[in-house]
């Protein structure tokens, strides 16, 4: 099993749009925009800000945070995947905001930042992907500031679950669905007691329960996206998956849909 995330430079042109689209997609739902409008609002940036984006994907994230908050500080991403990298370009050009962020391709287990370069660091479901997400949090302490502020969101996937009649292929299919698409599946609630030992202070923290019922826009991308690693994974002979999926369209046709998963948002200080 393999998280297509963690290991995206291993997957073909193909996987890499299909991933892509998903970004994208994911960005356009309104559940999206309300989970991060929430923790930006809370960071109330001045415009000399400087930020930095570990694990940006197609920049959704950065894009609507310069946006949003007329950045004229240093704004960069980074991520391990040269395709999202482009992608993240074209798509800041389109927006005309190129002037305002720089994406580069980077390993966040070693950021390419001197230490103390940033005010703001974001890692928007990135933490649950990470080889090693300890590692991780030491270099979103060395490159910020002290008293810079790092924002950690992510899923706590055991939470992650699907309706389906057969409750226990239910629940087997949401484990299956968390083991193949995080590597990280709980590390949300190890960071709390984790902080500390990287000189960060929590001073902000929430969750959210992500909920569709009767039709579904969120999880419904995210299964279309994720079922075929399950699938590939072999965990169920693969008419089980199939019929799994099934049920799920004719249930969202049908106005019968249920998914849901709980996020979390933590805010954090350098304090050393
Ligand atoms: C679920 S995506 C999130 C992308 C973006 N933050 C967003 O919310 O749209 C996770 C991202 O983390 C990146 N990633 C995972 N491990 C990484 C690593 N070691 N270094 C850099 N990027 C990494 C993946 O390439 C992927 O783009």
């Amino acid at each position: 099993m393999q998280d297509p995330h963690r290991f995206v430079n291993d997957l073909d042109a193909e996987a890499h749009e299909k991933l892509i689209a998903r970004l994208e997609s994911r960005a356009r739902d309104p559940i999206f925009s309300k989970l991060l409008d929430k923790y930006l609002n809370a960071l109330d940036l001045k415009p000399a800000t400087d930020v930095l984006e570990i694990g940006c994907g197609t920049g959704v994230v950065l894009r609507s945070l310069v946006r949003k908050f007329k950045i004229t500080g240093k704004a960069y991403g980074i991520d391990q995947c040269a395709s999202f990298i482009d992608a993240a370009t074209d798509l800041i050009e389109v927006e005309r905001l190129s002037d305002r962020a720089t994406f580069q391709v980077g390993d966040v287990h070693n950021i390419e930042f001197p230490d103390e370069t940033f005010d703001v660091v974001i890692a928007h479901t990135l933490i649950s992907h990470v080889t090693e997400p300890l590692k991780v949090l030491s270099e979103i302490s060395r490159v910020l500031k002290k008293g810079g502020v790092a924002v950690i969101f992510d899923g706590d996937y055991t939470s992650l679950t699907y309706g389906y009649p057969d409750h226990s292929f239910g629940r087997k299919m949401d484990a299956a669905l968390a083991s193949c698409t995080f590597n990280n599946p709980l590390i949300m609630r190890d960071l709390p007691r984790l902080f500390g030992d990287f000189g960060l202070e929590m001073i902000d923290a929430w969750g959210d329960a992500v909920v569709e019922i009767g039709k579904g826009s969120y999880f419904k991308t995210f299964a279309d996206t994720y079922v075929p690693y399950v699938r590939d994974a072999q965990l169920f002979a693969p008419q089980a998956v199939d019929i799994w999926q099934d049920e799920q369209r004719k249930a969202m046709e049908d106005g019968e849909f249920f998914a849901a998963c709980n996020y979390y948002s933590y805010i954090v200080r350098q304090v050393e």
